[in-house]
């Protein structure tokens, strides 16, 4: 088992381990430019998330069969890690394909969790959030009321909302969510700032993005980090013997607010990367401000 930190995650009060897991990669067949994983080796990959000492995991119904893999491979060990899951997802069937939208309707919401619980095989999730939304559509449809309620009758522990800008503000100042999930990383950092202001509200901070996809080390290339990495020739920077993803990810893991990153892969060895990369912890911090500073150059 990995020497993983734990942060507490605002006032939610759970020790969650700084390096979670996120499972979007685990939606199955149906790809966007993400290569199909297994059914064995989604199983794989979950228990060794939780042999290594990952205690958070990230999902939600708009993964594919992501949340399903979680309770067919980890059902049975539920009480070994905190379940975040999401809302707002609406199925629409088409002749050939299935659409997967966001509605912000009571009765989507109230299909979502239902579902959710009987996917992965559990009573009650640590986590519910609202998988984007603005807050005067949330307040407003009652939905916010109908998330209190599930907290209160015990179907979800906790609220948060994953959301990042223009929508965030309005969400931290409706002073409702326990938790909020904002993308983060150094080569896209519009968020850095916001990370403390959301923490500072006394939530607890999950920042998604945080190894920037594996960034120029990623197996699907994604052009516009690799022109930030570039860019700001943070290749000059990389200690000797550091992968680049290492890197991104410590760099994240710098960051004081942020209590978790939900990493996603489906790849035994970067999993093991990306431990080995918690347990070496945050990067110096002259480092940080030289990463920061080279981006913050090269950014509009
Ligand atoms: N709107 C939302 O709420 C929203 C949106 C996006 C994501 N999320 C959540 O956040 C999680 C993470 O988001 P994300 O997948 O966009 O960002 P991410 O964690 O930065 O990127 C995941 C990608 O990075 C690759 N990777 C991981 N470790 C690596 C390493 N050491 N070296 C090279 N490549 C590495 C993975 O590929 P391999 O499989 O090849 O390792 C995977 O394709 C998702 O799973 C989901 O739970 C939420």
């Amino acid at each position: 088992m990995a020497n993983l930190k734990t942060n507490i995650l605002g006032r939610t009060g759970l020790a969650v381990t700084q390096l979670g897991y996120g499972s979007m990669g685990l939606r199955g067949p149906r790809t966007w430019g993400v290569r199909v994983v297994e059914e064995a080796e989604a199983e794989r990959v979950l228990h060794a998330v939780l042999d290594a000492g990952i205690n958070f995991i990230d999902t939600a119904p708009d993964y594919g069969i992501s949340e399903e893999r979680i309770g067919r491979s980890l059902g049975s060990r539920r009480g070994e890690f905190f379940l975040a899951t999401k809302c707002g997802c609406a199925y629409i069937q088409h002749d050939d394909h299935l659409e997967v939208r966001h509605e912000w309707k009571p009765e989507v919401v109230r299909r979502n969790i239902d579902a959710s619980l009987r996917r992965m095989r559990t009573d009650y999730v640590d986590l519910l959030q609202f998988h984007g939304g603005d807050a005067e559509t949330l307040r407003t449809s009652g939905l916010i009321d109908l998330l209190l309620d599930l907290r209160e009758r015990g179907l979800t522990r906790f609220i948060g909302v994953s959301t990042k800008l223009p929508d965030l503000p309005a969400l931290i100042d409706l002073n409702v969510f326990d938790t909020f999930q904002i993308p983060f990383s150094c080569l896209a950092p519009e968020h850095d700032e916001w990370l403390s202001r959301a923490a500072a509200s006394g939530a607890g901070i999950i920042v998604r993005g945080g190894v920037a996809q594996g960034g120029p080390d990623a197996e699907i290339q994604r052009t516009q980090l690799n022109e930030v990495w570039e860019r700001a020739g943070l290749e000059e920077l990389l200690p000797g013997g550091m992968t680049r993803a290492a890197l991104i990810l410590r760099h994240t893991l710098s960051h004081p607010a942020c209590h978790t990153t939900i990493v996603g892969t489906c790849n035994l060895l970067h999993l093991a990367e990306n431990l080995a990369s918690c347990e070496a912890g945050a990067l110096p911090a002259e480092l940080c401000d030289e990463i920061r500073r080279r981006v913050a150059a090269v950014s509009g």
